[in-house]
C-alpha cells in the first residue's frame, strides 16, 4: 500500500534556503519540510567566511554589483544580481531580528569582514562559524511554529500531473522515509537541497551535499544551466584524517598568504591581487604549482595575524587545526583545492520560479543567473535568504488561486525499498565516480578527459540502471544515481562550452570567446540540449 500525504507547501531541505523560504510562509496552509538527515547537516551549518551585503556607509550597492560581475566574467544576469544586492541589508536585518548573533567592532557596530574579489568590507559574519549561527536561529524559530518537519525523509523523484494546457507539472514529491516509499502531493513544491560536492573526491561539502534536486527536477523535464561552473575552494586543511575542512578564504582576507612547498609566496605572480584574487584563479595557481613540484598541498602562512587575532576571528579554525596536531600561530600548514559550490543548477526566475509548473527553485540547487561563471565569495548565503524572500512572495500571491491535485489523483506506484544483496558493488562506484570526476573533471580540464569520464561515466550508470531494473531500490542506489547523473550534466556542459572562462578552465580552448561563449550552457532532456542564451 502506498502511502500518500497531502499539504499545501512541500519544501525539500532544510538548509538557509529552504527554512528562510519556510518561515515566510508560514501560515499559508499545510507546510511540510523533508530533510534526508538531520535538520542541519546542509552545507549552511558549514559556511565560515559569511554572508556578504553592503552595511557599510562607505560601500555601495554599485560597487558590490560590480564586484560580483567582474567575478562572474561576463555570465551574470543583471537583474538577478541587483536584486539580491539591494535587499542585503532588509535580509541581514531579519537574521538579527530572529537572534542571529554576529560578530560586532568595539564600536558595537557589524564587524565587517574583507574576501577575495570584494573591494570593500562587507562580509557580516559570527567568528568563524556563521552558517552555524544562522542555521540555529532558523531551526528554533520552526519551534512553536505550524510546520512540519519530516527529517530522514530523502526525497528522490518528483511527481508530475497534467496542468490545464496538457503540460506536465509538478504534484509534489516521492520521498524514502523510515524504508517505506511515501508521497506527498502539494499545491507547490520548493528544491532547496543544496549542493553536489559530492560528486568530487575533495570537497569542502557535507554527505548530503549529492545533487538529489538538480537531477529531480532533470529527470522532470526543467531545464538546468552551466553545470560546468564548478567552484574549487582553494583552501581545505590537507590532513588524512579531515579531508573536508574548510579554511575560510576570510584568513587570506586578514592577512593570511600562500606559499609553496619550498617557501616561496607564489601568488604575485599570478594575480596583482595575490591571494585576494578570485576563487578560479587562486586554485588554478595552487593546483599550477602543486603539479610543478609534485607535492599533494601548498602552505598557508597565517603566523602575521597573531595569536590574539586568530583567537577572536578564527576560533572555530584555530581549536580544529589544533586538535589535529597543527600550530597555526607560529608555523604554516597544508592546504589544498577541494569542490566546494555549484554556480549552475536548476533554472529559475526572479520568483524562483523553475520551468515545470508549480516548482521552484532556491539556494544553491537553483541556477539564479547571480554566480555567472564564478560565484564571489559570501554572496551564496545572500543569494539563498533574497530569493526565499522572492519566492515567498510570488507564493503568497498565488497559494489562493491554485487547485490542490485532485482527490482522485493516483501517481504512478512507486518502486519497494530493498538493498542489493551485496553494498560492496555500490560502494565501488561511489569512489570510481569521485575519484574520476576529480581526476578527470577536476580544476584543469582537457578534451580528451572529459571523453574518457562521460564513457565511463556512462557505463557505470548501466550498472546502477541494471541494479534498478532487478527491483533493488535504496538511498545509497538514489544518491549513487544522483552523482552520476550530475557527474554526467557536468562533462557534457563541459565539452560544449568551446572557451576557457570563469571556473571552467579546458586546455584545448583555453580562451575566453565573447562571440561564441558569453552564453549559459543549457541542458533539458527530451531532446533538448542546446548551448543558447536563454536561461
Ligand atoms: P544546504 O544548506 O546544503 O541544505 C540542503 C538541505 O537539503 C539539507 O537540509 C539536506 O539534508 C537537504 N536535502 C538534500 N537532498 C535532499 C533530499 N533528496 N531529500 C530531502 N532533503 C534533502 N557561502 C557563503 O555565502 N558564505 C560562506 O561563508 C560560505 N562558506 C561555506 C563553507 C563551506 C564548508 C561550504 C560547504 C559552503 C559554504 N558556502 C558559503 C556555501 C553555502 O554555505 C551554501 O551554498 C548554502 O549554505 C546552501 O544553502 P542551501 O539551503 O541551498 O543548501
Ligand atoms: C569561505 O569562508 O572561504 C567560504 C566563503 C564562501 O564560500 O562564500
Amino acid at each position: 500500500m502506498t502511502t500518500l500525504r497531502r499539504c499545501d507547501i512541500l519544501i525539500i531541505g532544510s538548509g538557509i534556503a529552504g527554512l528562510s523560504f519556510a518561515r515566510k510562509v508560514e501560515g499559508q496552509g499545510r507546510v511540510v519540510v523533508l530533510t534526508k538527515k538531520g535538520p542541519s547537516r546542509g552545507s549552511t551549518s558549514l559556511a565560515q567566511g559569511g554572508i556578504a551585503a553592503v552595511m557599510d556607509p562607505a560601500d555601495s550597492f554599485e560597487r558590490h554589483i560590480a564586484d560580483t560581475l567582474d567575478a562572474g566574467a561576463g555570465l551574470c544576469d543583471r537583474d538577478a544580481v541587483e536584486m539580491i544586492v539591494r535587499q542585503g541589508p532588509q535580509r541581514v536585518e531579519e537574521l538579527i531580528e530572529l537572534g542571529a548573533e554576529f560578530s560586532r567592532d568595539d564600536d558595537g557596530g557589524l564587524d565587517l569582514g574583507r574576501e577575495g574579489g570584494h573591494s570593500a568590507r562587507r562580509i557580516i559574519h559570527a567568528g568563524d562559524a556563521t552558517g552555524r549561527e544562522i542555521q540555529r536561529v532558523l531551526i528554533e524559530s520552526l519551534s512553536g511554529s505550524r510546520i512540519e518537519l519530516h527529517d530522514d525523509s530523502l526525497a528522490y523523484e518528483l511527481i508530475l500531473g497534467p496542468g490545464p494546457d496538457g503540460r506536465n507539472q509538478c504534484y509534489g514529491a516521492w520521498s524514502v522515509e523510515e524504508g517505506e516509499v511515501v508521497g506527498y502531493l502539494a499545491k507547490v513544491t520548493v528544491l532547496a537541497t543544496g549542493g553536489a560536492g559530492k560528486v568530487y573526491l575533495y570537497t569542502s561539502n557535507p554527505e548530503v551535499a549529492t545533487g538529489d534536486g538538480i537531477a529531480m527536477a532533470f529527470r522532470a523535464g526543467c531545464r538546468v544551466v552551466n553545470l560546468e561552473f564548478v567552484q574549487f575552494h582553494p583552501t581545505c586543511l590537507y590532513h588524512p584524517l579531515e579531508r573536508s575542512f574548510l579554511i575560510t578564504e576570510a584568513l587570506r582576507g586578514e592577512g593570511a598568504r600562500l606559499l609553496n612547498i619550498a617557501g616561496e609566496r607564489f601568488m604575485p605572480g599570478y594575480d596583482e591581487r595575490a591571494e585576494l584574487a578570485p576563487r578560479d584563479i587562486v586554485a588554478r595557481a595552487i593546483d599550477a604549482e602543486m603539479k610543478a613540484s609534485g607535492a599533494k598541498y601548498v602552505l598557508l602562512d597565517a603566523t602575521d595575524l597573531g595569536a590574539e587575532v586568530l583567537a577572536e576571528r578564527f576560533p572555530h579554525i584555530l581549536s580544529r587545526t589544533r586538535e589535529l596536531g597543527y600550530d597555526i600561530v607560529t608555523k604554516p600548514f597544508p592546504v589544498v583545492p577541494a569542490a566546494h559550490y555549484f554556480c549552475g543548477g536548476v533554472a529559475s526566475d526572479l520568483h524562483g520560479r523553475a520551468s515545470l509548473p508549480r516548482l521552484y527553485a532556491l539556494g544553491e540547487c537553483a541556477f539564479t543567473g547571480v554566480h555567472g561563471a564564478n560565484r564571489l565569495a559570501s554572496n551564496s548565503l545572500l543569494e539563498a535568504v533574497a530569493f526565499a524572500h522572492a519566492a515567498a512572495d510570488d507564493v503568497g500571491k498565488r497559494l489562493a488561486d491554485l487547485e490542490a491535485p485532485p482527490d482522485d489523483y493516483r501517481p504512478l506506484t512507486p518502486p519497494e525499498v530493498r538493498e542489493p544483496e551485496e553494498m560492496v558493488t555500490l560502494d565501488h562506484d561511489w569512489d570510481e565516480v569521485r575519484r574520476l570526476m576529480w581526476d578527470y573533471v577536476g580544476i584543469v580540464r582537457s578534451d580528451d578527459r572529459l571523453r574518457q569520464a562521460a564513457d565511463r561515466l556512462r557505463i557505470l550508470n548501466q550498472h546502477t540502471d541494471t541494479l534498478r531494473q532487478r527491483g533493488f531500490f535504496c538511498r545509497d542506489l538514489i544518491e549513487l544515481s544522483n552523482i552520476l547523473l550530475i557527474g554526467q550534466l557536468i562533462v557534457q556542459s563541459a565539452l560544449l562550452r568551446r572557451e576557457s572562462r570563469g571556473l571552467h578552465y579546458n586546455r584545448d580552448c583555453p580562451r575566453r570567446d565573447d562571440a561564441t561563449g558569453a552564453k549559459n550552457t543549457v541542458l533539458a532532456q527530451y531532446g533538448y540540449s542546446a548551448f543558447t542564451a536563454e536561461s
